[in-house]
């Protein structure tokens, strides 16, 4: 399959633009900027994207390509295409000059194009375009031309087109650039030829195949089911492709929503017919291991450890009974896989992801099926396969689940004021219509109590803070700007259904500099 690579400079729009080939029917996979050369011949790539990134090129320490790397390409014949960063380091690193921008591109510019062919084919005389940059291109070697500028970078986009390099300031992959993905297309079908044969039908068909071979007549696989897309989306292909030779365990941690054990059973026991489903009730364990724990990294261990560690008991338990268990399925998806930050040496961690990690000393082998997939491209699946809209458009809930939304320790009597809170919410958000627009919508519990009055009376009570985001992929997310009297409605019910609340706030923070979790 034709598949266009990406080199990832340490940007944040990596996975933006390996997606948005994708859309175009395109395979993409992001790589390190600095791979060898022998590797990425492995790939095979039709084209190549340098993605933009934070440093300048003539920095120490910058992200530079292997060596090798033009002669590789020019030799081949295959398309480059730099952004922003990479635009930058195609030129340095062919002889030509960069220097800093007296001040910072930010923000949307009117583009003026010389040459709308090839790159920019089908482009207007003028266009809105997205600049992020402080360094601008000076001098371009021989045989570069000048394809677009502005008013204030007269080089904004370049050609060579003996040795098939092509690069853009601006950014093509975000929606403010207005034909950002026409730029995206022709470099895809017009330069590169790609074949557009990435088709989610194909690949079903394919998976289920590739794990029948895998897993063979006999063998067993295990799952972790969460009741989330993920998970399930791996157990569908699983059934589809072993039947009841996969075992799914299903874990109440304690910490769910409000009946959401008895939606998992129903959906995969009563709807879905799964055979060897376990649940596994295990939430008292989970809440005396929480208990007094205020701190949130601790509480994520806690949860993750105590995950592992119920899982571990009951799949041993399980081998006893069916020896022929090899095999451990995961629903891990690329962006898992593929951190953006995993070429940049200062990410920072912000907070850890507990789910289902291997314990050293397991022996199952691991499938992961969704290993290259996008969550759009799973909930897509999701759907051909027939698993219900309630779990394939559902909002994303943490590993660590209600316990990230209880500030301090957690006690059931919260969780049951959380659980009752959550449940209107989400029911006026669905009334409203507007749950699938949504990123996520969800309640926390603030542990403060202030004075309110019911009635006659006098309430001191606990602070319930809602928090309603939308996002593309949670690297970023804006507080959604809810109709008042919907917030209105959602606020009196909590205050008058839910005992123990009586103030209702409304969260107005974007990420950054906020998260979309409380801890
Ligand atoms: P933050 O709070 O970091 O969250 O802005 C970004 C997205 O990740 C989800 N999230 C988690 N998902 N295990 C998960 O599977 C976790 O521990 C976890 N923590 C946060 C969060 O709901 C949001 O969609």
């Amino acid at each position: 399959m034709d598949k266009i690579c990406i080199l990832d400079m340490g940007s944040q729009y990596s996975h933006l633009i390996a997606r948005r080939i994708r859309e175009h029917g395109v395979y993409s996979e992001i790589l390190p900027n600095n791979i060898s050369i022998d590797e990425l011949k492995r790939y095979k790539p039709i084209g190549i994207i340098l993605s933009g990134g934070p440093s300048s090129v003539y920095e120490e320490n910058s992200p530079q390509l292997s060596e090798g790397f033009f002669s590789y390409t020019i030799e081949k014949k295959i398309p480059v295409l730099g952004i922003c960063y990479g635009f930058h380091l195609i030129i340095h690193q062919l002889g030509g000059k960069i220097k800093p921008f007296a001040h910072k591109e930010y923000g949307k510019t009117k583009l003026e194009i010389l040459q709308p062919e090839r790159l920019l084919d089908s482009l207007d005389k003028e266009e809105i375009v997205w600049m992020s940059h402080g360094d601008q291109v000076e001098s371009m070697p021989e045989g570069f031309k000048i394809l677009a500028n502005t008013s204030t970078c007269p080089i904004a986009a370049y050609e060579n087109e003996d040795l098939k390099l092509y690069g853009v300031q601006f950014h093509p992959e975000v929606m403010h650039t207005q034909k950002g993905e026409i730029i995206l297309e022709n470099f895809i079908e017009k330069i590169a030829h790609a074949k557009k044969e990435w088709k989610l039908k194909n690949w079903i068909e394919k998976a289920i195949e590739e794990i029948k071979m895998e897993v063979g007549p006999k063998n067993r696989v295990i799952l972790g089911l969460s009741g989330g897309v993920d998970s399930s989306v791996v157990a569908l292909l699983l059934q589809k492709a072993i039947g009841n030779r996969l075992h799914s365990i299903f874990v109440n941690n304690g910490v769910l929503r409000k009946n959401e054990e008895i939606q998992v059973i129903r959906t995969f026991e009563q709807e879905l017919k799964f055979e060897n489903f376990h649940y596994v009730n295990a939430k008292e364990l989970f809440l005396e291991r929480l208990k007094n724990i205020d701190d949130p990294e601790e509480k994520r261990r806690i949860i993750g450890h105590t995950f592992i560690e119920v899982f571990e008991k009951k799949t041993i338990e399980l081998e006893k009974v069916y020896p022929d268990i090899k095999y451990l399925a995961q629903g891990t998806i690329y962006p898992d896989r593929v951190e953006t930050s995993a070429t940049s040496s200062a990410s920072v961690k912000i907070k850890s992801h507990h789910n289902l990690t291997l314990p050293d000393d397991m022996t199952l082998k691991i499938i992961e099926p969704l290993k290259d997939l996008y969550k759009d491209e799973v909930r897509k699946i999701g759907l051909q396969l027939g698993l219900p809209e309630s779990i394939v458009l559902r909002h994303p809930f943490p590993g660590p689940g209600l316990a990230v939304r209880i500030i301090g320790p957690i006690e059931k009597k919260k969780l049951d004021i959380l659980r009752n809170a959550d449940e209107i919410l989400i029911d006026e958000i669905r009334k409203a219509k507007i749950y699938d627009s949504l990123w996520q919508a969800f309640c926390v519990f603030l542990p403060l109590k202030t004075v309110g009055i019911m009635g006659d009376y006098r309430t001191y009570e606990y602070i319930c803070a809602i928090r309603v985001v939308e996002s593309l992929d949670a690297m970023t997310a804006n507080f959604a700007k809810l109709d008042w009297e919907l917030l209105e409605k959602i606020g009196t019910r909590i205050i008058n259904e839910v005992k123990g609340i009586n103030r209702v706030v409304y969260d107005i923070s974007n990420k950054p500099p906020s998260t979309i979790e409380y801890e």
